[in-house]
């Protein structure tokens, strides 16, 4: 991974934040917070609100380098398509290029790389619009977990106990675009792991005081605990591993955030990738740095390193 020592390396960078996704109002106080950090560290950033005007301003020439804070699919600047854009143009950006932030977007399909490489994750069915989402119930037995494949901050997902609630979480999932998904749902703690450059951040546990970390524990609830390291020893040894490994298989790099269940055995099992995720003040992976003795700005610092790796065109960001 590429050290920089002296902030005028980076050259100006577009800090984009806010877009038009769902997400906007999070990606807003993430962007805002990681613009102060860049320049508090004496690096020339500046807030771009959304996609159309950090194209217009790199094509003016106004840039060197972008830190993408821009959370949401559908363009929304998460899902690959910024990152298209900004290959097409010879920019450099932090995060996961193309294929790591489609790929990661798509939990259906992430899970398939997954399960092709051996690597733990919930057994699934994939249900296109009109499945007979009753059969595939049977198959996967219950408990299960409903979900849109392709959506975030747990909108649309419910835990189903018994088949006369499947019904209704099949039509609130459906709500959102794309297909849904449905997989074992698995009881046990809940824990994330970060990715910054080739390092690996302590595991954080994440307690909610529902049932689960729903939007409301996500976003709203104040007494959602979060404990850092969330594991000890090999344990958390292992986590970590199995975190890192299940990144690079998804093509990603630069930095990200892995969601993964721990069942009552003590097994791992993966969730998704997460390839923005929030810099908020009570956002996860600024937790896990400070568990680390890495500071906000220093973090933010260290993200901004990683577009040096994709500048250089280095696979998977590894030097
Ligand atoms: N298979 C599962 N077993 C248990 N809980 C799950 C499972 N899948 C999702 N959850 C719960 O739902 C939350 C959201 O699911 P996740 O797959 O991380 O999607 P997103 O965060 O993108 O909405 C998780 O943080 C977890 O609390
Ligand atoms: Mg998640």
């Amino acid at each position: 991974m590429s050290k920089i020592t002296d902030p005028a390396q980076f050259g100006r960078v577009a800090v984009v934040m806010g877009g038009s996704s769902a997400e906007r109002e999070v990606s807003l106080d993430s962007g805002r917070n990681v613009l102060a950090a860049l320049k508090t560290r004496g690096v020339d950033a500046h807030a771009i609100d959304g996609i159309p005007a950090l194209l217009d301003a790199l094509r003016a020439g106004h840039f060197a380098r972008v830190f993408n804070i821009l959370h949401g699919q559908h363009g929304g600047g998460e899902d690959g398509v910024l990152q298209g854009a900004l290959e097409s143009l010879n920019v450099p950006y932090t995060g996961s290029g193309v294929l790591g932030s489609a790929l990661s977007m798509d939990k259906t399909r992430s899970k398939r790389v997954w399960q092709s490489l051996g690597l733990p994750t919930p057994k699934f069915a994939a249900l296109p619009r009109g499945a007979d989402v009753h059969a595939a119930a049977r198959e996967i037995g219950f408990p299960l977990i409903v979900k849109p494949a392709c959506e975030g901050s747990s909108v649309g997902v419910t835990r189903v106990f018994e088949e006369k609630d499947l019904d209704a979480a099949v039509q609130l999932a459906a709500r959102y675009p794309g297909d849904l998904l449905m997989e074992t749902l698995i009881e046990g703690d809940e824990l994330t792991v970060a990715v910054l450059g080739r390092e690996v951040l302590p595991s954080i546990h994440i307690v909610p005081q529902g049932a689960f970390y729903d939007y409301n524990a996500k976003y709203v609830a104040e007494d959602t605990r979060y404990i850092c390291p969330g594991l000890d020893g090999e344990a958390e040894a292992q986590l970590r591993a199995l975190a890192l490994v299940a990144f690079d298989a998804l093509g990603c790099s630069g930095w990200g955030r892995v969601d993964v269940m721990r069942d009552r055995h003590g097994r791992n099992w993966l969730l998704e990738v997460n390839t923005a995720p929030g810099m908020t003040s009570h956002s996860l992976v600024p937790k896990a740095a400070a568990a680390a003795g890495i500071g906000y700005e220093e973090l933010c610092w260290r993200v901004l390193e990683t577009s040096f790796d994709h500048e250089r065109g280095i696979p998977g960001g590894r030097a």
